[in-house]
């Protein structure tokens, strides 16, 4: 699990929405149901009687990202965040359900409108050694995709300077020529960063952005983040285990368990009045240095997997601590607790 930056008492956090960002801006990413099983390892019995187990890494999600939104995703390991990212990225293809970018349904698009998508949607790598290749020097990786999404090329010294200018790597001539291994670990995200918004892109996932680099420089990198999506105005999703992360940087936060979306809301809500069992043991897990108290265990019984062959349901029941009779046969839906704020459980429902 990635380290944590400072407990949620001491960050600033993202604040409300931004001032004209309408609550009803136009939807950049919409999803209806969308699922992504894998085929799971069988038991000789299941071998024998010809039942195909299925691993349910995103098991119908429903989803709507507004322009200019900054949305956080978070759950334990294994909950489906990643799977969620690659799916909005088209990076894998869901096995059900439906997904559409600017109101273009995903499914449907020639090889024009794939290489649109692909410069209009971007992901921002955890490893700076998955975006950039060590022999290439930083001025060709961050050409790289401007020369595979067909950009002339007179355009390209123009653009990969732009790029670094904007993710405040100072002046771009003193790093077209180095190659990776060269730079600091906060550089080197910077540059992967860079890469990202070459393309001039409205949409980025992050995906747990910062787990890789000292603590030492990591704010300055978040900080950058979001200092970007309001300039740029960008609508970005950010993957984390990190709920104080997803407080600095996010204004509204998804909390994720077993491929479901278990709650959604504004992010200060989210995180001072939990609507879930599971979000509020996220935040009781969260240490509080400053305070030399000890980081609490996730405060439910049992682990993520021991729910993962629970049918029917709520998919939290054997964890959790306020489970009653109705949870065992009937899935809470995700319903509006208040304004902007829902969440999936059978205490508010009652
Ligand atoms: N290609 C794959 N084949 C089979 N199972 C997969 C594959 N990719 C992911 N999974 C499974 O899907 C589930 C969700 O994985 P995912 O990587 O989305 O979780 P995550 O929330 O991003 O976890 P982490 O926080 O550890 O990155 C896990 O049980 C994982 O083992
Ligand atoms: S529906 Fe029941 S088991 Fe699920 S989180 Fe709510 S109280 Fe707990
Ligand atoms: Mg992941």
């Amino acid at each position: 699990m990635s380290a944590v930056l400072a407990s949620p008492g001491t960050m600033t956090p993202a604040a409300a929405p931004r001032a004209g960002h309408p609550a009803a801006a136009a939807p950049i990413v919409e999803a209806w149901g969308l699922q992504k099983h894998y085929p799971a390892g069988r038991s000789l019995r299941q071998a024998l009687q010809g039942e195909r187990p299925v691993l349910r890494a995103v098991d119908g999600v429903d989803l709507t990202l507004r322009s200019g939104e900054s949305v956080g995703l978070v759950g334990e390991s294994g909950s489906g965040k990643t799977t969620i990212g690659r799916l909005l990225l088209k990076l894998t293809e869901p096995t059900g359900g439906q997904l559409a970018f600017e109101g273009q349904d995903l499914r449907q698009l020639n090889r024009a409108a794939m290489l649109r998508f692909r410069q209009r949607a971007q992901l921002v790598f955890q490893n700076p050694f998955d975006a950039l290749n060590p022999r290439f020097t930083i001025g060709r990786s961050l050409a790289e995709p401007l020369l595979n999404t067909g950009v002339a090329r007179a355009e390209h010294e123009a653009r990969v300077a732009e790029s670094l200018r904007t993710v405040r790597l100072g002046d771009p001539a003193r790093l077209l020529q180095r190659l990776p291994h060269q730079l600091s670990g906060g550089q080197l995200q910077r540059v992967v960063l860079a890469r990202a918004l070459v393309l001039q892109p409205r949409f980025l996932v992050a995906d747990e952005p910062v787990s890789m680099l000292d603590v030492s420089v990591r704010a300055g990198v978040l900080n950058l983040l979001r200092e970007l999506r309001e300039r740029l105005n960008l609508t970005t999703l950010a993957i984390s285990h990190d709920l104080t992360l997803v407080r600095y940087v996010c204004e509204r936060t998804l909390v994720m368990y077993l491929g479901k979306v278990v709650e959604d809301g504004p992010t200060a809500r989210v995180i001072t009045a939990p609507a879930h069992p599971y979000t509020t043991a996220l935040i009781r897990a969260v240490p509080r240095p400053q305070v030399a108290q000890p980081r609490d265990a996730l405060p439910l019984h049992g682990a993520l997997g021991d729910a993962a062959g629970l049918q029917g349901g709520c998919r939290l029941r054997n964890r959790c601590p306020h489970a009653f009779a109705r949870c065992a046969t009937e899935e809470p839906p995700l319903v509006e607790i208040a304004p902007g704020h829902r969440a999936a459980c059978h205490l508010h429902t009652t």
